[in-house]
């Protein structure tokens, strides 16, 4: 983890400052402004990140600024001031308070050079920016037109190659492990092959860990999966030969067909076969301790690299440890799912 400076106190003077010497202070002592907006899809523990992000911010004595809508508000010049109060009652809950957007507009250098403008206009020294890997390119652009942006991961597909971890992951894949129980209770009962469908985008990160929490019998994921349908097939005849009553398919978003994949088991092997697609439910609810826990304190590491100094970082989770990454760096990591938990995952499905 880089080190982390406190932000020094002015040293106490009784002499009158020479005029020009009085400017570098003020400029100095300006309480910094800082923007925080929450963009892409919404994940549970954004609220705390916000909250973490205000109350931290303004201990440091800087004046704290929320953008709501993401870059959509941004461009819409929807700025909020943010005091302690404003973020009270806000840890437990799902969603952001803040709202989020994808903002189509943003994509285009117009609408970039134009969000710079505007992050000047209101005089933001930095903006802290909460959101996944596009938010980040987002964040990036912004970066290159002059104005110092931090990025918090916060996605539950845990999809971000710089980070281990970003907040949202731990509830989702909670919520959607107590899902997956409850339909395999009544697929069980009624000795039915079940395809559960969960979010992630193009990653298997959710699928990978339900489909080892929940015990599938397979788990599709978009890094590994070949197409072969009649092998889940031939795996579905061969587990009803040796007794199991249900066959649980966990699918990832990333592979998506959990309908069509449902109709062609049932006409191969004539047992009963379900679709759910869980949905935006994954992405709703109270967030759990640890969401609550990493997102407050990336938050507060967010807010305490500017009072450093720093410029262009993205917070990141990496080998247990809290760290700031170079934007420009951090964008260009590359990270692989674990082929060894998805072998694991085979093995213990037997
Ligand atoms: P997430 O941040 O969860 O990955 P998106 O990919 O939808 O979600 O990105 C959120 C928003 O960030 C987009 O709607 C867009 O405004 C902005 N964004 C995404 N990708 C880029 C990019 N390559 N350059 C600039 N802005 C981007
Ligand atoms: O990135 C989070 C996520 O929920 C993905 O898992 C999913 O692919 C996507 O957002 C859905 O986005 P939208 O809310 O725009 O339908």
């Amino acid at each position: 983890m880089e080190e982390r400076a406190a932000k020094k106190p002015a040293k106490k003077t009784t002499k009158k400052p020479a005029k020009k010497t009085e400017k570098i202070m003020e400029k100095k002592d300006k309480p910094l402004t800082i923007g925080v907006l929450t963009s892409g899809g919404d994940a549970p523990g954004m609220n705390a990140c916000i909250r973490a992000v205000v109350r931290v911010g303004i201990a440091r004595g800087c004046k704290m600024v929320g953008i709501k809508r993401g870059y959509a508000g941004l461009l819409a010049e929807e700025f909020i001031d943010m005091d302690v109060t404003t973020v009270c009652e806000t840890i437990q809950k799902g969603g952001t308070i803040l709202q989020t957007a994808r903002c189509p507009e943003f994509l285009t250098e117009e609408g970039q050079e134009h969000g710079a403008r505007i992050c000047k206009k209101h005089g933001l020294d930095a903006l802290i920016v909460i959101g996944g890997d596009g938010s980040f390119r987002g964040a990036q652009q912004l970066s290159r037109r002059g104005i110092n942006v931090v990025g918090i991961p916060g996605t539950i597909d845990l999809d971000i190659p710089c980070t281990e971890y970003s907040i949202g992951f731990d509830t989702a894949i909670n919520t959607a492990m107590s899902a997956i129980d409850k339909i395999r209770d009544t697929s069980s009962s009624h000795e039915r092959c079940s395809i559960i469908e969960v979010m992630g985008r193009n990653a298997g990160y959710i699928a990978l860990y339900c489909g080892i929490a929940n015990g599938a019998e397979d788990i599709l994921l978009p890094e590994f999966y070949d197409g072969n349908e009649q092998a889940i097939i031939n795996n579905i005849i061969s587990n009803r030969k040796r007794g199991k009553t249900h066959h649980i398919i966990v699918n990832a978003e990333g592979i998506g067909h959990s309908n069509q994949l449902a109709k062609t088991i049932e006409a191969a092997t004539g047992i009963e076969t379900r679709a759910t697609i869980l949905g935006y439910l994954q992405r709703g609810g109270n967030p759990t301790c640890t969401d609550r826990v990493h997102a407050s304190t990336m938050g507060a590491l967010a807010v305490d690299v500017l009072v450093a100094g720093k410029k262009n970082k993205i917070i990141a989770y990496r080998s247990g440890q809290y760290v700031d990454l170079d934007i420009e760096e951090a964008l260009k990591m590359k990270k692989d799912i674990s082929e060894y938990q998805y072998e694991v995952s085979r093995m213990l499905s037997l």
